[in-house]
């Protein structure tokens, strides 16, 4: 799903962002893609998806393998 049009942002994208970086802030995230930096509409969904990528991510860390097999 498209969460930024003005950059071309989905959620895959802030998904692996997260995974592959580590990025865990609003600030990171515009940084990297540009996220609610032209029209700002994206902002609210961007973070929503942000804070359930983040949660994911330290749920997998915790507890390898759960996440795969939910
Ligand atoms: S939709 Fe993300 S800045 Fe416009």
């Amino acid at each position: 799903m498209y969460v930024c049009l003005c950059h071309s942002v989905t959620d895959a994208h802030i998904r692996q962002l997260v995974r592959t970086e580590g990025v865990s802030s609003m600030r990171e995230l515009r940084e990297h893609l540009g996220v609610a930096t032209q029209c700002g509409r994206c902002a609210k969904c961007a973070k929503d998806v942000l804070r359930e990528a983040v949660s994911d991510a330290r749920c997998e860390a915790a507890c390898p393998g759960l996440m795969a097999a939910a």
